[in-house]
């Protein structure tokens, strides 16, 4: 699928697994969420652009690789973006964070804001979007929406898993904004959720249900 990625590897699927497992605990699931979002993040940068700088091994100076340009932003969707975000901070401490607090409708499914902070240059910077859910894709565009009114033009989506449903409507909504998965599941049901899925992530992550 264009834009599109989805992560085979082995240990995200397994970990997949694990998480989708309804006997999983809340304390279980986060800490597989935090584990799995090291392995996406170094999926979803993996073409981050390379400089060189000047340095001085203990043998010898070399001209070395580092990361070009500003730091990255993380926009997190609330709640459960907030889990993914944990593991990719431990990969790139140094990256920005932006904050979208969406809920989805549960009539309408319709994402109804309340909250939005983000740095105030996000035209200088790669914007890397996480939600562990991408149902009916109306967070995710709403969310990237909202990135792009103050100034996003440089984007990705990264989620756990996704619905072909919300794919084509995120794609079709956001065609510039490349979506990395690790799973496209089998659709979504009759009240929104992702099947077979994993239910409700927030409520998951947080014990809430
Ligand atoms: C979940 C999930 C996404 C959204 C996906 O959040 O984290 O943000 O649903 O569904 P969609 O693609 O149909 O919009 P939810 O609204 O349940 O809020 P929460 O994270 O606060 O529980
Ligand atoms: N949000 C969730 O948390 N789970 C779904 O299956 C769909 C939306």
């Amino acid at each position: 699928m264009q834009g599109v990625t989805v992560v085979d590897h082995p240990l995200v699927q397994h970990k997949l697994t694990i998480m989708r497992d309804k006997a999983t605990s809340t304390a279980s699931f986060r800490r597989l969420l935090r584990e799995i979002s090291l392995l996406l993040c170094y999926e979803v940068t993996r073409e981050l652009e390379l400089t060189t700088r000047e340095i001085e091994t203990p043998m010898q100076p070399m001209t070395a690789p580092t990361l070009e340009g500003k730091k990255l932003v993380f926009a997190s969707v609330l709640r459960a973006g907030n889990g993914l975000l944990d593991g990719m901070l431990d990969l790139v401490p140094a990256a920005r964070v932006a904050h979208v607090g969406l809920y989805r409708d549960h009539e309408t499914l319709e994402a109804v804001e309340y909250f939005f902070k983000a740095p105030s240059d996000l035209a200088d910077r790669l914007v890397i979007v996480v939600d562990p859910m991408l149902a009916t894709a109306n967070s995710a565009i709403m969310a990237v929406d909202k990135l792009k009114e103050r100034g996003a033009t440089n984007l990705r989506f990264l989620c756990l898993l996704a619905a072909p449903e919300g794919i084509a409507r995120f794609t079709k909504a956001h065609p510039d904004v490349p979506v990395v998965t690790a799973s496209i599941d089998e659709k979504l049901n009759e009240k929104g959720y992702i099947v077979p899925g994993l239910g409700d992530a927030g409520d998951r992550m947080y014990g809430t249900k």
